[in-house]
């Protein structure tokens, strides 16, 4: 696979995908279970739900769950796991939200740092757009992604050990390009027995850079934390915004 396309990730990635990125839900699980209880009637979609690392426990608090992923290998991941095969997903590009359906959802939301998965700003912006089309009047759009770190690279590239052991090290390797905000890398498995190769390509905005994008879909702003517990954000780490569909629309 030569051409990175929205599926390359997550059929290159899948198989190995649960075991590197082993992140408790349970905070992110329980903020978004509240802001659902608070906000309007209606399902809930999770844009690139991959293999339901989030969508299956919120699922299990009875909400109504919906995903869209581009990657059937993820999706099959999701399927075969307790809960995960009562769960509709959409075999789809998030940047059109979830194109075989019409429903109409209470949440969007989006976690880890995949919204930047999108590769250039003008996916990320008719993501946006979509997505505030598909938001019932009140509904909320969520946003988990990280803060772009790019004091982490010399001469714009890094390598970093994510893991060392007798046999084996665990690695990255990214190019930065700071022009198009784009991070190219892998994550490369060595052992004894070869070399296993994931790759993470990415397209960054910063925080006011959404605020944008979502002011150009209508979306009004609600609030930006540092975490998924409300901690104040200290323009670092990964950050949570909520963005809201309002009522009635601007004129
Ligand atoms: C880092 S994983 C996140 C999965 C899950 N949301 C989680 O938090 O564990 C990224 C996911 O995004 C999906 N993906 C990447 N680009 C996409 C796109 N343009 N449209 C839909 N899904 C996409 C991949 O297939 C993969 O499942």
């Amino acid at each position: 696979m030569e051409k990175h396309g929205p599926e390359t990730y997550g059929e290159l990635n899948a198989d190995v995908y649960d075991e590197w990125h082993a992140i408790d839900p349970a905070e992110a699980v329980r903020f978004l279970a509240e802001l659902v209880k608070e906000g309007p009637a209606g399902p809930v979609l999770e844009l690139a739900v991959g293999t339901g690392r989030v969508t299956i426990p919120l699922a299990a608090e009875g909400i109504d769950l919906h995903g869209v992923d581009a990657s059937e290998a993820m999706v099959a991941r999701l399927r075969a796991k307790p809960g995960g095969e009562r769960i509709p997903v959409t075999i789809g590009d998030m940047a059109d939200v979830a194109p075989e359906t019409d429903e109409q959802f209470a949440m969007v939301f989006v976690v880890f740092s995949t919204f930047f998965f999108l590769m250039t700003q003008d996916e990320q912006v008719r993501c946006f757009e979509n997505v505030a089309k598909r938001l019932v009047p009140g509904g909320r759009f969520v946003l988990e992604c990280p803060m772009p770190d790019v004091a982490r690279y010399d001469r714009n590239q890094r390598v970093e050990a994510h893991d060392v052991g007798l046999g084996h090290v665990r690695l990255t390797a990214v190019r930065h390009d700071p022009v198009e905000q784009r991070f190219e890398g892998h994550h490369m498995l060595i052992t004894n027995d070869g070399m296993r190769l994931a790759p993470a390509f990415m397209r960054y905005a910063w925080p006011s850079e959404l605020d944008l994008m979502a002011r150009l879909a209508g979306l009004a702003s609600v609030g930006r934390w540092g975490g998924w517990r409300g901690e104040a954000f200290r323009g670092e780490g990964n950050y949570v915004t909520v963005y809201e569909k309002p009522a009635t629309p601007a004129s």
